[in-house]
């Protein structure tokens, strides 16, 4: 990787706890980029909510463009609880992030669900059925219900959504999760629902067709519902989970729990040149603003980007190691603690997130040392 390249990275801190956590991500990012000399440059735009008052638009023209012309984004959340439950909001922050995905073509969203030793005993799994756990979903990103017709009534008694997906589509998110499993356990579970959706039926048949450039790759289908019910039986028989925009959605959220907590799941959401980065937990307004938000997934997804965009994996692993090595000393954001986590060993966002910096500038400092 050569020093002199500039990186321009765009952070959309967004809604609720995405300022506290993609300020901790992105000061990371500037220390990995100072001790390694890349020059990584910075830019802040506004995205859901925030931008709603700001500017009327969840995804701003500005914020749009700059993303354009980004090599790499870092996004917090979106999402604000008055619009919840008002069906005729017209204007709704998460529109801003659909709208991005979509526009910037970011069909392939890759979430690892990893286990730390140190977190076994955080989940609410038994830890001889976590152990060993290493599972890489491939969610579609930017088709099926999410971006199909839909519509109210005007009486307001009736509304629908329609899932549907192209060929096209499915080929291009299956040859990806394929690629990925090559180069892992070589085990590809793809989820549907061929047993009534006729999507579903035209996912299967294409990815069986994806399936042959593949004879390496094992191939399982299996159910959405079965697929829910087996990733807490048996989480280790998993290897790439190939999946749709909704069941992704889903699975990933219970998937989460494997790991421990919501707090710990980053995400990769890639196409071409641009790659978008984000933890897969939302906006929390529950705890906004309190200091007790975990910022461990968007630092993790800023090592994504330094793995995905950059191809910078020693500094990747810098902050992977460095967020594992504060945890195997025993530090613990209010999510991940337990009855047994002695108080004096739970943070706040800015006590751990200053711990893992500190971790990795000494071990940046080491290797420079050597
Ligand atoms: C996610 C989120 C989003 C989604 C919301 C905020 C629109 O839940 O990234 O998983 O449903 O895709
Ligand atoms: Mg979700």
């Amino acid at each position: 990787m050569s020093p002199v390249m500039k990186k321009r990275i765009v952070v959309l801190p967004g809604d609720g706890i995405g300022p506290e956590v993609t300020y901790w991500a992105r000061t990371a990012l500037e220390a990995i980029g100072k001790g390694f000399n890349h020059p990584f440059l910075f830019e802040q735009s506004l995205i859901g909510h925030a931008a709603i008052e700001a500017t009327g638009s969840p995804l701003p023209e500005e914020t749009l463009d700059n993303c354009k012309a980004a090599d790499a984004i870092l996004l917090g959340a979106v999402g604000h609880p008055k619009y919840d439950l008002d069906p005729s909001a017209k204007v709704r922050p998460e529109q801003g992030l659909l709208k991005l995905r979509k526009s910037l073509n970011l069909f392939a969203n890759l979430r690892p669900i990893k286990i730390y030793d140190a977190l076994a005993s955080a989940s609410s799994l038994k830890r001889e059925i976590l152990e060993g756990t290493d599972i890489l979903f491939y969610r579609e990103l930017t088709g099926g219900i999410y971006f199909g017709n839909r519509g109210t009534h005007p009486e307001g008694n009736h509304a629908y959504d329609t899932l549907s997906y192209t060929r096209e589509e499915i080929i291009r998110i299956a040859t990806m999760a394929f690629q990925a499993a090559q180069g892992r356990r070589g085990i590809l579970h793809s989820v549907d629902k061929a047993n009534v959706l006729d999507s579903s039926r035209l996912w299967r048949a294409t990815v069986i067709e994806v399936s042959k450039q593949f004879p390496d790759v094992q191939l399982v289908h299996m159910f959405v519902d079965n697929a829910a019910m087996q990733l807490i039986r048996d989480p280790k028989q998993f290897d790439v989970v190939l999946t749709g925009n909704m069941f992704g959605d889903i699975l990933t959220d219970e998937a989460s729990q494997i790991s421990g907590s919501l707090g710990m799941l980053p995400s990769a959401s890639l196409s071409g040149r641009i790659g978008m980065y984000e933890p897969v937990h939302g906006s929390a307004p529950d705890i906004a603003g309190k200091n007790m938000a975990n910022p461990m997934a968007t630092m993790l997804s800023a090592a994504m980007m330094l793995r995905h965009s950059f191809e910078m994996e020693e500094e990747s692993l810098l902050i992977e190691e460095s967020i594992a090595g504060v945890l195997e000393e025993g530090l613990r954001t209010r999510d991940i603690a337990n009855e047994k986590t002695p108080i004096e060993n739970i943070c706040t966002t800015d006590e751990i997130g200053t711990q893992i910096l500190e971790k990795i500038e000494s071990r940046m400092f080491q290797s420079v040392m050597i």
